[in-house]
């Protein structure tokens, strides 16, 4: 079924379409003038339009045209009342799908009609089929930038975990190669310690004797001399590799409640009678009133505090000023003791700061190059810091902070 506009100034042509194309249950409208056609077509949709080409007032080619202009969806078929070929041909030009030759049968009325209303269902379809086609095109298009943007994340992802992995891998190896070169060292270390610990017995043996040798041998000239090298040598060999047991084999700590300042007292007097103490050399110290003891290891404590003191005298040949103090540490957060031992020596510079520290590093001729690891160890080892400040030229000075119990 299709609903059909007939447009026709007749009344009995009207009647007599509505007749046939209703009897088929076609749903009918009838319109008299292209005016009121266009109206009816502007409100309401029709599969087929039905007209004549020979209207008062306004043609079937007019109405023809302004359908056309409006793109109203609908299969025209004209009505020529003349057997006018010229009038149909441009009937057609202007999109009439069909035309009809008065006088018009029945039959050939329903067959126009019904490929007319075909055509306008075909044309609907392929315009649906159309519409849809560019909807999933479109979908298409979102899918495959999503898709795209989803792959380019992927990838930013792949590239960085791989960055990260790369990474990772780096800092493994050279962790791994820090790792071998530490245990190499430790087995060197505990290998130097081994010998070392080999020697000092033979070693002390050879330095008493020649130091008796020294004490009873009547000799002169030359062979004193060579005597006084072999006893001197053999007892800095001594030393030194008492130093380095010390260093590679260190005691544990044993703590009890010292007064760091009577310590202090002890050491500076020592240091007073010291040959590397020249006259030149002032010492001063402050001690602040009041402090409670702190639990430390008195003779480790004691050994880091003459290593800072004797380096203080040796960095000033020339004299200088020697200062020592003990007080609590102010605005830090643990409650804590500081000692600070300072000179007026040629001071540090920046890039050797870090090495001092280092076992072994020693820029005098007889140095081990134990003295400041081995305070860095004992005073680390109390659970406390070690500091340096220092200008070059401008003297240095050691900061040893040892940790308070809190009810101290
Ligand atoms: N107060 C100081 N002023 C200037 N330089 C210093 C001072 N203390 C240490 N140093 C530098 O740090 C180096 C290492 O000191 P460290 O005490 O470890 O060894 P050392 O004094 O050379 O030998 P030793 O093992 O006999 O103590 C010294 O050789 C010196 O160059
Ligand atoms: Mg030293």
């Amino acid at each position: 079924m299709s609903s059909i506009l007939i447009v026709d100034d007749e009344e009995a042509i009207r009647s007599t379409f509505r007749a046939f194309l209703e009897a088929e249950g076609h749903e009918v409208t009838t319109a008299c003038s292209a005016a009121e056609a266009r109206d009816l077509l502007a409100r309401e949709p029709f599969d087929v339009l039905l007209a004549d080409l020979m209207l008062p007032e306004e043609s079937g080619l007019s109405l023809l045209k302004s359908i056309r202009s409006s793109e109203t969806e609908v299969s025209a078929v004209m009505v020529t009342g003349y057997p006018d070929l010229s009038t149909a041909v441009e009937a057609l030009k202007e999109g009439a799908y069909d035309y009809l030759t008065k006088p018009i049968t029945r039959q050939s009325l329903l067959a126009v009609v019904d490929r007319a209303a075909e055509r306008k269902h075909l044309l609907a379809e392929k315009r649906r089929l159309e519409q849809e086609n560019a909807e999933y095109q479109k979908s298409l298009e979102r899918k495959v930038a999503q898709r795209t943007g989803e792959l380019q994340e992927s990838e930013r992802r792949y590239r960085e975990l791989f960055e990260k992995t790369r990474q990772a891998y780096d800092d493994l190896k050279e962790a791994q190669g820090r790792l071998i070169q530490s245990e190499k060292l430790a087995a060197i270390g505990e290998l130097a310690a081994g010998i070392a610990h080999e020697i000092r017995n033979p070693l002390s043996a050879i330095s008493n004797s020649i130091g008796v040798l020294r004490r009873d041998l009547e000799v002169e000239g030359d062979d004193r001399r060579l005597l006084e090298v072999v006893f001197e040598e053999s007892q800095r060999l001594a030393g030194t590799v008492a130093d380095f047991l010390k260093y590679a084999r260190p005691r544990p700590i044993q703590k009890s409640a010292q007064e760091l300042g009577g310590i202090l007292e002890d050491l500076l007097l020592l240091l007073s009678r010291d040959h590397r103490n020249s006259d030149r050399v002032s010492i001063e110290s402050s001690y602040e009133e009041g402090l409670p003891p702190v639990e430390i290891d008195a003779t480790q404590t004691r050994e880091a505090l003459w290593n800072l003191l004797v380096n203080g005298l040796e960095a000033m040949p020339e004299g200088g000023t020697l200062s020592v103090s003990v007080g609590r540490t102010k605005g830090s957060v643990s409650p804590a003791v500081e000692v600070v031992i300072s000179d007026t020596g040629g001071g540090i510079s920046a890039d050797e700061r870090e090495r001092v520290f280092q076992p072994f590093y020693t820029t005098k001729p007889t140095g081990t190059g134990l003295g400041l690891a081995s305070v860095q160890r004992i005073v680390e080892g109390h659970g406390g810091s070690v500091r340096l400040e220092s200008d070059s030229g401008k003297g240095s000075s050691f900061i040893l902070r040892f940790p308070l119990t809190s009810d101290g």
